[in-house]
């Protein structure tokens, strides 16, 4: 039995970068052998192991063989026969298909290494289109390492467009998609995420909602940009420089949908297009099983981000209505989190990238003085039920006059 250490670990510490996961491949070992020696079996079909101590990932060298459509289609081939190269051959890109024994010798067959130098993204051998959900995972590393200056190769790109134009797209799970999709919008730079999408035409499988931004037109004066696709991808350019949480880009992606809606007769504007993108963004967040907290914040930034961009010029009683609808009193980080999708949203325009942004402390001025407003004055007054609730919502009213007053 022979166990190297195989994929990420092996292709970071070759790029200088941090190793978390540790991932082992076994050569010359059978199941049997393996549970003998205390390794904790992952799943009756699946060949791997958990080891006894670390709990690190120990997978039999094997082969997969497609048996069907989708993730579910695989029949693995796992026996002690099964040699390293033939192991690595099925991997996806060739910096992740390189080996190293307990010496740091490098099994390298496929040239992960000069790809790595090279700074490319390639596919290994025609067994990339075993898993289709490969095609999110080539764009999540492209937006990982756009930073060294990694590119995907043009044939990869080509297999990649294959697999989309296939409809094996379809067929991946929405929490596998979400688990490529939520650790993509984390990475770096985001945006080149959506780029790769796009360029192989899994964004229009995908979210041929966001694939439609591109080509529609918003009027220069506020968006030098002009395209409303290029647009989105500044958004989540701004989200990822500004470290911003998932929610928030998340929401950054998405907010802009009801853009590709407009009819062509009325470009460049595109009015009420928060009202329409709703049932959008609600197709999308559904459609990916996005977290409760990602769909509720991508919704309500849909819906108003343009208040949010007009707070200077709001009346007391719209901004107390916007304030409400974030129920900003019990939930003030969601509130503080549609403050900076706002901010991104601004920032994400061409040349105004560094343009201040007044809005943000205006509104959180805004939510602060409503929630100055202290309920036990009123409860001493003998307010209760829904008339306790009339009251705050006056003195609130009243709190965020004095503040736009002052202000
Ligand atoms: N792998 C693959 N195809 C997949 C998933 C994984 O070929 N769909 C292989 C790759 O060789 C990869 C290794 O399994 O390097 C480990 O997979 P995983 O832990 O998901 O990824 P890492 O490469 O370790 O990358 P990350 O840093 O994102 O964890």
């Amino acid at each position: 039995m022979q166990i190297f250490k195989v994929g990420g670990a092996v292709r970071d510490r070759l790029l200088g970068l941090p190793v978390t996961d540790i991932d082992w491949v076994v050569v010359g070992a059978t199941a049997d052998e393996m549970i003998g020696k205390g390794y904790r079996p992952v799943g009756a079909d699946f060949p791997v192991f958990l080891h006894p101590q670390t709990g690190e990932e120990y997978a039999l060298a094997r082969t997969e063989r497609k048996s069907g459509r989708g993730y579910g289609g695989f029949t693995f081939h796992a026996s002690p026969e099964v040699t390293l190269e033939e192991d690595l051959i099925r991997r996806d890109l060739t910096i992740n298909a390189m080996a190293e024994d307990d010496q740091q010798n490098l099994t390298d067959p496929y040239h992960g290494q000069r790809d790595l130098e090279a700074r490319i993204l390639r596919h290994v051998s025609p067994a990339f289109a075993e898993d289709p959900l490969r095609v999110l995972r080539v764009a999540r590393f492209a937006a990982r390492y756009a930073g060294l200056g990694f590119t995907v190769a043009s044939e990869t790109l080509e297999l990649m467009r294959q697999l989309s134009e296939s409809g094996e797209l379809e067929a991946l799970t929405a929490e596998r998609s979400w688990k490529e999709i939520s650790r993509a919008l984390m990475e770096d730079q985001p945006q080149v995420f959506i780029e790769v999408l796009r360029d192989c035409g899994a964004l229009k499988v995908l979210m041929p909602e966001v694939d439609a931004l591109f080509g529609v037109p918003q009027p220069e004066a506020h968006h030098p940009e002009i395209d409303t696709g290029l647009h989105t991808l500044s958004v989540l350019e701004q989200s990822a420089l500004h470290k911003q949480p998932l929610t928030v880009r998340w929401a950054c992606l998405l907010h802009d949908l009801g853009k590709g809606l407009t009819p062509e007769e009325a470009w460049p504007r595109h009015i009420a297009h928060e009202h329409t993108g709703l049932k959008l963004i609600k197709a999308v967040n559904e459609r990916f099983k996005a977290p409760k907290d990602c769909q509720e914040l991508a919704l309500l930034v849909g819906q108003y981000h343009t208040h949010g961009h007009r707070a200077l010029e709001l009346k007391a009683s719209t901004l107390l209505e916007l304030l409400q609808s974030f129920d900003v009193y019990r939930r003030p980080q969601r509130f503080e989190e549609f403050i900076v999708a706002c901010e991104m949203d601004a920032r994400g325009r061409k040349g105004l990238e560094q343009r201040s942004y007044p809005q943000a402390d205006y509104l959180r001025g805004a939510a602060s003085a409503a929630r100055g407003v202290a309920v036990q004055p009123l409860l001493e007054k003998g307010f209760k039920g829904p008339e306790l609730g009339e009251a705050l919502k006056r003195e609130r009213l009243k709190a965020l006059k004095a503040y736009k007053e002052n202000a």
